[in-house]
């Protein structure tokens, strides 16, 4: 795919692979299960979902769940989970929107969605679909510069900490998001640059760049970047991720 001109191309393109994993997955298990992405890049790609026509999308065998979110209420602007409902699952009519914030501290919220994951997921443990983005720090979903969280082996959901707004986190980890079917990367604005560059060329270095622990195992990882992210790229990289 091509390197997109800005972030409403980028979102138009990744609402139609969207579009192509749900109706794939239906096809040949008859539900689409997707991991949503939070932050703020997301919104436009929400909002190109909800203008397809309809039977675009088999959103009545379409499970929502969540890669990440802040440990606050779901009501909180601050909470992933009010961000897809606003942009998203209010509407259109899915088979459920599962929540990651449901009990009074991360570490208990992370057993409870453990196990709603490990239910809607079945034996394989794989996602259809997780959208991920990343942070101006290299993180992604809630695993975070200098934190144990990235180097998790064997949880699929735990509490973190997070060195960016609202400290208190619950997310996904590598095992489960690496087992992803297929994993779209949202990455938009100058601000990552500097990280992509990291991710996609660097030294490996979980610690300082979290997103690497990712983008480097995921079963089937597709980049969908604007062009002020990849300033900083080589004309190979460039070429090997379009
Ligand atoms: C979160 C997200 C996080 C996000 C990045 C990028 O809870 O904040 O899940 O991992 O994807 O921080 O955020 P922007 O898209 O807002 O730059």
């Amino acid at each position: 795919m091509p390197i997109f001109s800005d972030l409403d191309a980028l979102s138009a393109d990744a609402a139609q692979r969207f579009a192509e994993a749900a109706l794939d997955a239906v096809r040949q298990r008859g539900k689409f299960v997707v991991a949503l992405s939070g932050g703020s890049t997301p919104r436009r790609m929400h909002a190109c979902l909800t203008a397809m026509p309809s039977g675009s999308i088999p959103w009545a065998q379409t499970h929502l769940m969540f890669g990440d979110d802040r440990f606050v209420p779901p009501t909180d602007d601050l909470s992933n989970e009010r961000m897809a409902r606003e942009t998203l699952a209010d509407h259109v009519q899915v088979a459920s929107l599962d929540g990651m914030v449901r009990a009074d501290t991360p570490a208990a919220s992370a057993d409870l969605y453990e196990a709603l994951v490990r239910e809607r997921l079945g034996s394989e443990l794989a996602l259809d679909l997780t959208l991920l983005g990343m942070g101006p720090d290299g993180h992604t979903a809630s695993l975070f510069p200098g934190q144990i969280s990235v180097h998790e082996k064997k949880r699929l959901v735990i509490g973190a900490i997070a060195t960016m707004s609202v400290r208190d986190r619950v997310t996904m980890t590598p095992p489960l998001l690496n087992n992803s079917r297929e994993i779209l990367f949202l990455v938009a604005g100058a601000d990552k640059a500097a990280p992509l560059k990291r991710v996609l060329e660097g030294d490996e270095n979980w610690d300082e760049t979290p997103t690497q622990a990712i983008a480097r195992y995921a079963r089937n990882v597709t980049w969908l970047i604007d062009e002020a992210a990849a300033a900083n790229l080589s004309p190979e990289t460039r070429a090997r991720i379009s």
